[in-house]
C-alpha cells in the first residue's frame, strides 16, 4: 500500500532527546564508554512517602474524570497558588499524562499562529507541524544569553497575517538555562495585551530554580490569558510516572479552554494512570518532607549544573548562564575554522565529531532551532555520575551528611570530570590545528 502515512510525517522524526538517548543506551549496552550529556532526566530517588503512597493506590483500577482526580486538582491549586503567589482555584486545573500531552492538547485547542522564540525546546514545533498550525519563530542570539528579546518579538508580531496568535515561552528554559525576571515579565505582559496574545508558558522546571532569581510566572502580570505548564517530571525525578498539569486563567477565555482541553482529553488518553493520580496528591500535599525533598534534589542540580559551566567556561567555551534547570547552551563558534578542517561544518557534524572522537554524547543546538551554523550543543549535567539508581541515593546520602558542594563535586563526580577533561583535551586539540595552520604559513 503507497501513500498512507500523512504528509505531514515525511519531515518529522522521534523526538530527538528520546531518539539520542536511545542511540546512547544502545552504545552503552555494547559496552561503549560514553559520556552522557545528551538526556535531561532528573535522576533521584522516588522519595519514599510518594512510593508508599503508590503502593497503597496500586488497587485503584477506575477510569477518573477527564480532567483529573478532583482531589489532586485541589492539592495542585493549592500548590501553585503558593507557590507562584496566585490565586487558583481548582476549576482552573486539567491533569494529563505529561506536561507535553497538554502542551499538544493546547496546540490543537487555539485556532492562530504559534509564536515561537528560538532556541525552544525540542517538541514544540513538532506539535505544531502535526497540526498543521502556523509557526512564526523569533531568533535569538547568543550574545543575549539566547533570551528573548521583546523588541524582536513586536516587530515578528508586526509581520504576522493572524488574528489570534499564542506565544509559547519557557522559563527556566530548556536549552539555555536561562530564566526571566518580574521586569521582562512586566513588559511582556503589556505587549501580550496589546496585541491580545494567548500565553503558553511552560513552567516545567519552575522547581529547579538555582536560586539566583526566583522563578516567576507571567500569570503574575498577565493572569487574563496566560496558561501555566507543570508537572512533577523535573523536581521530583517523577519524568516516567507521565503526570503533568496546565492552569488556565481564571476567565471566560479559560472556561473555553478547559472544555476543550477535557474534550481533547475524553478522546484520547481519558485521563492519566489512577494509582499515579491518587500518589501524586502526596506530591502536591505540601508536607515539609516533600518540599524539604524538592529542595535537595534542586540544590544537587544546581551544584552539578554549574560545577559543568563553569569547568567549560574556563576552557574557553562560550556557554549561556544556566539559572534554572539541568541545561545549558554551548557554542564552539570560536575553533570554526579548525572545525572546518575536520570536515565538522554545523552543529550537528559537531554532535558526531565530539561523540566519535571523545565519546561525549551530546545534541546539536540546530534541534532547538539554532542555526546549525553557529556550531552549537546543548549539555545536560542530569544523568552524569549518575547513572545507576544506587549513584543518584549515594549523592543524596553524601549531601545529608553535610558534605559541602566543593566535596561533593570532588568525590562524587569521577566522570562529569573525565567529560571535562575530554572537553579540555578537544580544546588542546583544536589550538593544535591553530599551530600548524600558523607553522604552515
Ligand atoms: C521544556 C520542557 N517542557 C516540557 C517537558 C515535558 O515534560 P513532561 O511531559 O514529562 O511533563 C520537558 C521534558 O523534557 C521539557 O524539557
Amino acid at each position: 500500500m503507497e501513500n498512507t502515512i500523512s504528509a505531514k510525517f515525511s519531515t518529522l522524526e522521534a523526538s530527538a532527546t528520546l531518539k539520542t538517548n536511545e542511540h546512547v543506551d544502545r552504545l552503552m549496552a555494547s559496552g561503549q564508554e560514553v559520556f552522557h550529556l545528551a538526556f535531561g532526566e532528573s535522576r533521584f530517588p522516588v522519595h519514599p512517602k510518594l512510593l508508599e503512597a503508590l503502593k497503597d493506590n496500586a488497587h485503584q483500577t477506575h477510569y477518573l474524570p477527564s480532567q483529573g482526580l478532583p482531589a489532586l486538582r485541589k492539592a495542585i491549586a493549592r500548590f501553585y497558588s503558593n507557590d507562584l503567589d496566585l490565586n487558583i482555584s481548582d476549576s482552573q486545573v486539567i491533569v494529563g499524562p505529561g506536561s507535553k500531552s497538554l502542551i499538544f492538547a493546547l496546540q490543537m485547542a487555539l485556532d492562530g499562529e504559534l509564536l515561537l522564540p528560538t532556541p525552544s525546546w525540542v517538541s514544540y514545533s513538532p506539535q505544531a507541524h502535526m497540526l498543521a498550525k502556523p509557526v512564526r519563530y523569533v531568533p535569538s542570539s547568543l550574545n543575549d544569553g539566547y533570551k528573548l528579546d521583546i523588541e524582536r518579538l513586536e516587530k515578528t508580531i508586526g509581520e504576522s497575517q493572524y488574528t489570534t496568535k499564542i506565544l509559547l515561552i519557557n522559563s527556566p528554559n530548556n536549552p539555555s538555562g536561562c530564566m526571566y525576571e518580574s521586569s521582562f515579565f512586566e513588559q511582556l505582559a503589556e505587549v501580550c495585551r496589546k496585541h491580545k496574545i494567548i500565553v503558553i508558558s511552560d513552567e516545567i522546571y519552575g522547581l529547579v530554580a538555582h536560586g539566583e532569581h526566583k522563578h516567576i510566572s507571567i500569570a503574575n502580570y498577565y493572569p487574563e490569558a496566560s496558561i501555566i505548564l507543570g508537572g512533577i517530571s523535573k523536581h521530583l525525578s517523577l519524568g516516567g510516572w507521565r503526570l503533568g498539569c496546565a492552569v488556565v486563567p481564571n476567565t471566560a477565555l479559560g472556561e473555553q479552554l478547559m472544555d476543550a482541553l477535557t474534550t481533547i482529553a475524553s478522546e484520547i488518553w481519558s485521563s492519566p494512570s489512577a494509582p499515579i493520580q491518587f500518589a501524586a496528591c502526596t506530591a502536591y500535599d505540601e508536607s515539609p518532607e516533600i518540599l524539604s525533598y524538592i529542595e535537595e534534589c534542586t540544590i544537587l542540580h544546581t551544584i552539578r549544573t554549574q560545577h559543568l559551566y563553569r569547568s567549560l567556561s574556563a576552557l574557553g567555551i562560550r556557554c549561556t548562564h544556566p539559572n534554572g534547570g539541568f541545561y545549558f547552551v554551548a557554542s564552539f563558534d570560536r575553533w570554526r575554522q579548525q572545525l572546518a578542517s575536520n570536515g565538522v561544518c554545523n552543529s550537528d557534524d559537531l554532535a558526531d565529531h565530539l561523540l566519535e572522537n571523545y565519546a561525549l554524547a551530546t545534541l546539536s543546538g540546530a534541534v532547538f532551532g539554532i542555526p546549525g551554523d553557529d556550531l552549537s550543543l546543548r549539555l545536560a549535567s542530569s544523568k552524569l555520575d549518575l547513572e545507576t539508581d544506587a549513584q543518584a541515593a549515594a549523592l543524596l546520602i553524601a549531601y545529608r551528611s553535610g558534605m559541602n558542594p566543593s566535596a561533593l563535586v570532588e568525590r562524587y563526580h569521577p566522570r562529569m570530570d573525565e567529560a571535562i577533561s575530554r572537553f579540555s583535551r578537544f580544546v588542546q586539540d583544536m589550538s593544535a590545528i591553530s599551530e600548524l595552520e600558523v607553522c604552515e604559513m
